[in-house]
């Protein structure tokens, strides 16, 4: 059973070059590329994809960073995706709950600026995917 995960590598880690080093960890682990893109993060599309953060006092700087500067957006497939990707990129705190040998433990030291998104449900996975990639056929 596949299934299909989103992800981001933020603005920090396309700045820092790190946007090889994401994608080798999800191919080495065995997850596959079915959509891959560099592009600006238009505003409406910044607000629905953090929808769920609207009320956090956070909401306007996150939205503030992820539209600063490009982003790689991508839609990775394989058994178990959601966790997997989950796995590989490390707690949202990069410094006291990323563990070391994640993504974000590895190469992160903000909470905000912890270089990947990934979703967090196979629901959030759906929506996500038809939010950033509208053309990406779901067979
Ligand atoms: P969240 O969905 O809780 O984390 P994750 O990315 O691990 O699913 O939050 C979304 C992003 O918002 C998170 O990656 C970084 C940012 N953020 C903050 O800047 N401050 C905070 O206190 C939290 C919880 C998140
Ligand atoms: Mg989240």
């Amino acid at each position: 059973m596949s299934e299909r995960t989103f992800i981001l590598v933020k603005p920090d880690g396309v700045a820092r070059g790190l946007v090889g080093a994401v994608l080798d960890r999800a191919e080495r682990k065995g997850l596959s590329l079915k959509a891959l893109e560099l592009l600006s993060v238009p505003e409406e599309v910044a607000a629905e994809h953090y929808a769920e953060h609207r009320d956090r006092p956070f909401y306007g700087e996150l939205l503030g960073f992820i539209t600063s500067g490009p982003v790689v957006a991508a839609v990775l497939e394989g058994p178990r995706a959601v966790t997997a990707f989950r796995q590989l990129a490390g707690a949202t705190d990069p410094v006291e709950k990323a563990a070391s040998g994640t993504i974000r433990g590895d190469f992160a030291l903000e909470t905000q600026a912890n270089l990947v998104h990934g979703s967090d449900s196979a629901e959030s996975a759906q929506r996500e995917i038809a939010l950033w990639f509208p053309d990406l056929s779901t067979t």
